[in-house]
């Protein structure tokens, strides 16, 4: 991302947030695994977003107006010790000269300097509840301001969350965001193509998700989110991440997984026969789901609302239901009553950005969101026929179908970020006849 797509996300935001604002960003906290180990660090999504800055123990600021300058960040400073062990910092210098900063003090500083950038602010955007600790420090500053109040110190009157303005400005993906979006897909295609090949009985789950997290990792990438690959039954988990069995033969096998790049994700589903050849039922059901997010697809267009491809979805499988014999009755009291929902119990998407499940609003007041171009969702309805669903018919039993992938709105037709992916069933059974 180039420098000056922040320095714009930035001048975006100070324009709403009006003069007499000041906004307040911390950095994501480094977390520890266990002794001795920490979480691979993932900077906070709207920290990232406005400063681009990779580091952690980091608060960005943001003063519109002000004349000595607008943008101040507060970083690790320089330490040649600290440095050796756990690798380089950009200081306070780096700060300005490589990431735009007006101004930039040692984060050590922040409790004698931030008060007084507060004090002539009336009101202060900062999201509560996500950094407990640096709430308190927050608090402390705002209850100091107000301890000298009486001797005439100005303090602000108004506490507002970030997110309804900065969220917003993240929902609609800019050429360069969507830039990368499409290089992040482009990796995923490629490490579900893999764990495609790889597959045969007697290969384990694991070994797929090892498949696929190499190849994100070889393009500098890494998993949006912990990879599901469920065989057989484990497909109708929704969240499995044991990824423990080994594949066997005549069973499908399904994969979510999707690569961030840049801290930018995709997430894609495919599912498939382990051996390469569907069975008739596993063929029917998936069918069933491919017509579901084809129809959920074509709905992804401006001003259509968000929920519109979801009720495509549902329309589909419930007639898909009925035609295998799932259900019987009257399809719109189907639809209505939710018969469907013991077999398709999720919703048919999220939004998709910097975080998996980005941010934005869903609904404005009581009304769906009205899809505008740039917005960028995942559509991925699926079938889950437990092993003990009763009410399904035999040979459908223990197995579960999602396909998943991801869309940006045009306003021409949808643009499938992860389209190179086979999905139609005849297409997969091909390109896997190709392996080994
Ligand atoms: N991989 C998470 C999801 O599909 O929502
Ligand atoms: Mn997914
Ligand atoms: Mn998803």
């Amino acid at each position: 991302m180039k420098p000056t797509e922040f320095a714009k996300r930035r001048k975006q935001l100070m324009r709403m947030m009006g003069r007499d604002a000041i906004a307040i960003l911390p950095a994501a906290p480094i977390r520890k695994r266990n002794a001795g180990t920490e979480y691979p660090y993932r900077q906070d999504s709207d920290f990232q977003f406005l400063s681009g800055f990779p580091e952690p123990e980091a608060v960005a600021v943001l003063l519109p107006h002000r004349p000595e300058g607008e943008y101040i960040l507060f970083v690790r400073d320089r330490d040649p010790t600290r440095e050796m062990w756990d690798g380089l910092r950009a200081g306070p210098e780096g700060a300005v000269a490589r990431y735009g900063a007006d101004d930039a003090f040692p984060f050590a500083d922040i409790d004698e300097i931030l008060p007084g950038l507060l004090e002539s602010r009336s009101r202060v955007y900062y999201t509560m509840g996500l950094h407990p600790e640096f709430d308190q420090r927050v608090i402390g500053w705002v209850n100091g301001l107000r301890a000298q109040a009486k001797h005439g110190m100005h303090t602000p009157q108004e506490f507002v969350a970030l997110d309804h303005l900065l969220h917003d400005m993240r929902l609609y993906k800019s050429r360069d965001e969507i830039g990368v979006m499409r290089r992040a897909a482009a990796i995923s295609v490629t490490a579900h193509q893999r764990a495609m090949r790889l597959s045969a009985p007697g290969v384990t789950e694991y070994q797929l998700a090892a498949e696929i997290v190499h190849e994100f990792h070889r393009n500098q990438g890494v998993s949006a989110y912990e990879p599901i690959v469920g065989g057989g039954a484990n497909a109708c988990i929704l969240h499995y991440r044991e990824n423990a069995q080994p594949l066997r033969d005549g069973d499908l096998v399904l994969i979510d997984a999707g690569c961030e790049l840049d801290c930018y994700a995709s997430d894609i589903t495919r599912t498939f026969p382990v051996n390469g050849r569907f069975t008739p039922a596993q063929r029917a059901l998936y069918e069933v789901v491919l017509a579901a997010q084809l129809a959920a697809i074509e709905q992804c267009r401006p001003g259509n609302h968000w929920n519109d491809p979801h009720d495509a979805a549902v329309r589909t499988i419930t007639q898909g239901l009925v035609s295998l014999g799932f259900l019987s009755g009257k399809l719109s009291k189907l639809v209505k009553d939710g018969a469907y929902r013991e077999w398709f119990m999720h919703r048919t998407g999220h939004w998709l950005g910097m975080d998996v499940h980005d941010v934005g609003d869903y609904k404005v007041g009581d009304a769906w969101r009205v899809l505008e171009p740039g917005m960028a969702l995942t559509v991925e309805p699926g079938i889950y026929v437990a092993p003990g669903s009763r009410q399904a018919p035999k040979e459908f039993r223990g197995i579960g179908i999602r396909i998943e992938d991801d869309v940006v709105i045009t306003r021409a037709t949808p643009d499938v970020l992860t389209d190179g992916l086979v999905k139609d069933p005849d297409q997969i059974e091909r390109f896997m006849a190709e392996r080994r």
